[in-house]
């Protein structure tokens, strides 16, 4: 029980890496703000955590909008309390190279990782205040360590979630409020498995496809693909008073795949 009395605030809450997040929160105590683009989605995973004696609320959010950031931190604060814990994990992807890739592709892109994480921290930094400190993930990628020649809006997004959370790391430093990027290597997630409308896959790109996923997995020095809770127990690891002296850090869970 290491978020005893806590609440946390989980964006893509209603995705595989969220919900890991949400569930694994509310069994170590924490109350649990849910918050995805998809109400029903972050409705789902809030009412699993309820009928499992866990303390929930979903909510609908879309990171990129200042608006929505507003009032569904004042909904998570007026029904669970002063937020102690904020995950960013939202993002998207389009998979394809600088040639193909569009402005609103970028746009898609930038504003769902990079400028969502960044209202995300103001949205939420004054509730921390009140809570009297505070934990923030920003979730990176292989790609916040090299980028390579893939889509570029998700690298540039990724590598400046480097940056970011140093940046806020340094700020709030001395309000005891930490900020952590966790980066993840190839995790088995509908992000790189279906065709979403915020992360598109065809058989080219989809780990549906046995080539694409031996691929990633053999890029793993460690053998495999990672799970939604392999990646949800580092976090709750960043988040808890065991990382207390832990900021502006990027921790890599990846099996070994950035060497
Ligand atoms: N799966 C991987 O291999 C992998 C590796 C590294 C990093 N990531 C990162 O993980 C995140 C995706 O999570 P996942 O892999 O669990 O996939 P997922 O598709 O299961 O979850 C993503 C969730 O984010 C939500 N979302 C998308 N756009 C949003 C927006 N604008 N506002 C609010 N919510 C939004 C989706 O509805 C979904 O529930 C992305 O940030 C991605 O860059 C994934």
């Amino acid at each position: 029980m290491k978020l005893v009395g806590r609440v946390a605030f989980v964006t893509g809450g209603g995705g595989a890496m969220g919900g890991a997040q949400c569930r694994l929160f509310a069994q170590e105590g924490a109350a649990v703000a849910v918050a995805d683009l998809f109400p029903e989605k972050a409705r789902t995973v809030a009412q699993e955590i309820v009928a499992a004696g866990g303390k929930a609320i979903g909510l609908g959010l879309d990171v990129r909008r200042a608006d929505q950031w507003a009032e569904a931190v004042a909904a998570a604060e007026s029904a669970l309390g002063p937020i102690g814990i904020l995950c960013n994990n939202a993002g998207a992807n389009v998979r394809v190279g600088f040639d193909e890739q569009t402005e609103e592709m970028w746009d898609l892109i930038v504003g769902s990782i990079l400028t969502g994480s960044f209202l995300g921290i103001k949205a939420v930094i004054p509730s921390m205040r009140r809570a009297g400190g505070g934990a923030i993930m920003n979730l990176g990628s292989l790609a916040s360590i090299r980028p390579g020649g893939g889509s570029p809006a998700y690298g540039a997004a990724k590598m400046g979630l480097v940056g970011l959370t140093r940046s806020a790391a340094m700020t709030y430093a001395k309000e005891n409020i930490r900020c952590v990027l966790i980066s993840p290597g190839h995790v088995d997630t509908p992000f790189i498995r279906q065709d979403n409308v915020y992360s598109p896959n065809s058989l080219a790109t989809s780990i549906d496809n046995p080539d694409n996923y031996e691929r990633r997995r053999l890029a793993t020095p460690l053998g495999r693909l990672q799970t939604p809770d392999d990646i949800a127990r580092a976090v709750l690891f960043a988040m808890s008073d065991d990382a207390a002296m832990i900021t502006g850090s990027m921790i890599t869970v990846d099996g070994g795949a950035h060497m």
